[in-house]
């Protein structure tokens, strides 16, 4: 059987010729770093500590979906991303051990599903239910058949140009090939998960005339 793990084995060596031919500037590719510390030198941060203190960074909230087969397969992150303009990239973080990263890396493609302030309690239970969660009348599918929520804020269709393993996560990096706006929704608030709640981005008068 294939798991997520040794699925990530053949992830490491997904490169799209698209992204391998990009050049890194020559000043950033000689620096010389020391490399990621394991055993003693890294477990001096208390995991307790470092999941407070991260969490006092808000994120957005996506549906990250795709088919195992012909089963609807997905889930909740808050790591979700833009990478770079050109060429377009987005991507997002997955724990090496998540049964739905694997069933995602192995279709090779995404699509990512925003979700709004008001789905705070259909995040919770796709969160929850891995059974029922593609039960609700919101979700049908897109062009290429991957599983759509019709009531998200954007949609972001992607296919998976890189896996990297970095400590108990790997950054899947995906190639965007088309994105929508839903125009009923793209004006309401965001899902936000902020000190282990969600939450709702909001707008007031004072950046009315800001970076929007
Ligand atoms: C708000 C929120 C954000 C999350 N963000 C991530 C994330 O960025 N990466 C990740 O691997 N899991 C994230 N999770 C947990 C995953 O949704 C999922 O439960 C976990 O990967 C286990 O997946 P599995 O049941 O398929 O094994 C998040 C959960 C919630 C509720």
């Amino acid at each position: 059987m294939i798991t997520a793990k040794n699925s990530l084995l053949a992830a490491q060596v997904v490169q799209s010729p698209t992204i391998a031919k990009s050049v890194i500037h020559p000043r950033f590719a000689v620096v010389d770093r020391p490399g990621i510390h394991h055993g003693q030198a890294g477990t001096q941060v208390d995991p307790g500590d470092f999941r407070a203190t991260l969490g006092c960074f808000p994120t957005g909230v996506a549906v990250i979906t795709s088919l195992e087969g012909k089963m609807p397969v997905g889930m909740v992150v808050g790591s979700f991303s833009s990478i770079s303009l050109d060429p377009p990239l987005v991507g997002f973080f997955a724990g090496v051990e998540s049964v739905s990263y694997g069933e995602i890396s192995r279709s090779s493609r995404f699509l990512v599903n925003v979700l709004g302030a008001e789905h705070d309690e259909a995040c919770r239970q796709f969160f929850r239910d891995r059974d029922s969660r593609f039960q609700s009348p919101a979700w049908g599918s897109a062009e290429n058949g991957l599983p759509k929520f019709s009531e998200a804020i954007a949609w972001i269709n992607c296919t998976i140009v890189q896996e990297t393993k970095i400590g108990d996560h790997v950054l899947v990096v995906g190639q965007v090939e088309d994105l929508a706006r839903n125009e009923d929704k793209v004006s309401a608030p965001a899902l936000v998960f902020h000190r282990g709640e969600f939450g709702a981005s909001r707008f007031d008068d004072r950046n009315a005339d800001g970076a929007r």
